[in-house]
């Protein structure tokens, strides 16, 4: 495999960017070119997109994707569905997809998996059956008026954003709660507010050993032990693939999954069990069904009509030749407010690597920082560093064509806000005074679902994985481990310890001096 920056492709790039890049004018192609609409969107499965506010054309589209093939990409992608463990640093296979593939009863045609995961998949099945029963189970009980969703990262923000997402499609009125901070306040907020016999704790976290976790539920089981609670089986379940840490923390209602779903890309496993009880079983099969179409387009579609691989391009573009060190995600619509934040665990714990698949240290940027709040909100507040700041942000849109619900005139006004936005991004304005003035020509993506359902939400979201699998591609890192965050991990515990002690002995002096200011009795 060529590292990216030692591709011919990529000198080409370099030399197009030093001699296009700075004449580039959005306003311009679009003048000299009436088809530039058509020919830089597409359609696929669920998800409309328009690349044409880009800073790309023809020639720049046509090196990326000579890019990509220098890179491997289509090797990687084939590795990554043939099972292969493509995550190295743990020796992990890399099957989250495999959740979405649906069983021939479903839909009466073979599995298309590769024989070596064949058993995989058929065990996946029947814990999906399961999983969805007890789902179904949960929703029909009616002494169970609150699930409380006990998980942090990717055994939070998935179910959490997805639940709001398909608030529209919830077939019945149980409270659904997220607690993931270890900030006692916030479990203690949703306790107030819950009686021991109608609630559901969900204990939900891949490695059973996440200290927020384990301290939120244990502190969940002491409340509802103290409060004369007794039935544990029926008021706890574990979402984890360590069944044998959850048994050991008492609860036996356990719903597992396994060790090549990574945690950010475990809303397709037993961790999107609270989606399932909010949209139902059926609902939550046609999200799994929207995010395998889009997995079989990433699968399958020629490099030049790939949705996710045009928006990994699109970011290596201007990432590594523009040199633009954000993305703004700016979903215009209110359902999707969480997002952003599930987008940043996405792209940032996959892509935020200063290393190779060997170790050896990259010359070139990687993950760009993904920021972002709901439109029209973020209007209000920082679009106008988009428009006149000194910074370039590509700003990525996503808006639903049809409300699912709406106030007479809302619709209409939220739509216009972002076509008016992305507008003037691009256009600008001209004041020679200074102050009034757009410079323009900044770029954007246009993502258009029709509505926004099940299926649709499964396919904007197996989009977004799979783009930022194809940026991880191209850098030749490894997407799907996250060293990053064990060193804090690791002296959070230590420093806990010493919280209780005072000894400061041995630490740097600010920690030390914030240790024990935080000691002092004043
Ligand atoms: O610390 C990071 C992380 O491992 C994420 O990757 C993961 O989503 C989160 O913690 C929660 O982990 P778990 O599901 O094992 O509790």
């Amino acid at each position: 495999m060529i590292r990216c920056d030692r591709t011919p492709a990529w000198a080409a790039l370099r030399a197009l960017y030093a001699a296009n890049a700075k004449t580039f004018d959005l306003r311009e192609a679009f003048a000299t070119n009436p088809q530039r609409f058509a020919e830089f969107s597409q359609d696929a499965p669920h998800v409309f997109a328009d690349l044409s506010k880009n800073l790309i054309d023809v020639q720049t589209q046509s090196l990326l994707l000579d890019l990509a093939r220098q890179c491997g990409l289509e090797d990687r992608r084939d590795a990554m569905f043939a099972g292969e463990a493509i995550n190295r640093t743990e020796n992990r296979a890399v099957l989250h997809f495999l959740l979405r593939n649906p069983a021939p009863a479903h839909t009466g045609r073979a599995q298309a998996a590769p024989e070596n995961i064949a058993n995989e998949l058929a065990e996946m099945h029947r814990t999906l059956d399961a999983m969805l029963a007890y789902a179904e189970q949960v929703r029909h009980d009616a002494a169970i008026t609150d699930i409380v969703n006990i998980g942090i990262g990717g055994s939070d923000l998935g179910p959490q954003m997805a639940v709001l997402a398909l608030e529209e499609f919830r077939q019945l009125g149980k409270r659904l709660h997220f607690v993931s901070n270890i900030d006692g306040q916030e479990l203690a907020g949703v306790l107030a507010q819950l009686k021991p016999h109608n609630t559901l704790f969900l204990i939900a976290s891949k490695t059973f050993t996440t200290t927020e976790t384990m301290t939120n539920a244990g502190s969940a089981k002491h409340w509802f032990e103290a409060q004369g609670g007794t039935d544990i089986a029926g008021h706890f379940a574990a979402l984890t693939t360590n069944v044998a840490a959850a048994k050991a923390f008492g609860v036996s209602t356990t719903f597992g999954f396994w060790d090549w779903v990574g945690g950010r890309y475990s809303l397709w496993s037993a961790i999107g069990l609270p989606l399932a009880m909010a949209i139902g079983a059926q609902g939550f099969r046609d999200f799994l069904a929207g995010a395998h179409a889009m997995d079989e387009h990433f699968r399958s579609a020629p490099l030049a009509q790939n949705l996710p691989v045009r928006l990994g391009l699109l970011d290596v573009w201007y990432r590594n030749f523009h040199g633009f060190t954000s993305r703004s995600i700016a979903p215009y619509s209110s359902a999707l407010r969480r997002l952003p934040a599930y987008l940043q665990q996405l792209e940032m714990e996959s892509n935020g690597k200063r290393v190779d698949l060997n170790g050896q240290a990259l010359p070139f940027a990687t993950a760009p920082v993904l920021w972002g709040e709901p439109g029209t909100n973020g209007q209000h507040a920082y679009f106008q560093m988009l428009h006149q700041g000194t910074e370039v942000v590509p700003v990525e849109f996503v808006a639903v064509k049809r409300a699912a619900r709406s106030l007479p005139g809302h619709h209409n006004k939220l739509l216009a806000n972002v076509l008016a936005q992305a507008q003037a991004l691009m256009q600008g304005k001209s004041d020679v005074g200074g102050h009034k003035h757009f410079s323009g020509n900044r770029p954007s993506t246009f993502l258009m679902l029709e509505e926004l359902t099940p299926a649709s939400l499964g396919a904007l979201i197996a989009l977004q994985e799979h783009r930022v699998f194809v940026s991880g591609a191209i850098w030749g890192l490894n997407s799907f481990d996250q060293w990053g965050v064990e060193l804090g991990k690791v002296l959070a515990k230590a420093l806990e310890s010493r919280l209780d002690s005072g000894d400061a002995a041995g630490l740097d002096g600010s920690t030390a001096g914030l240790l024990q200011r935080l000691q002092s009795p004043e």
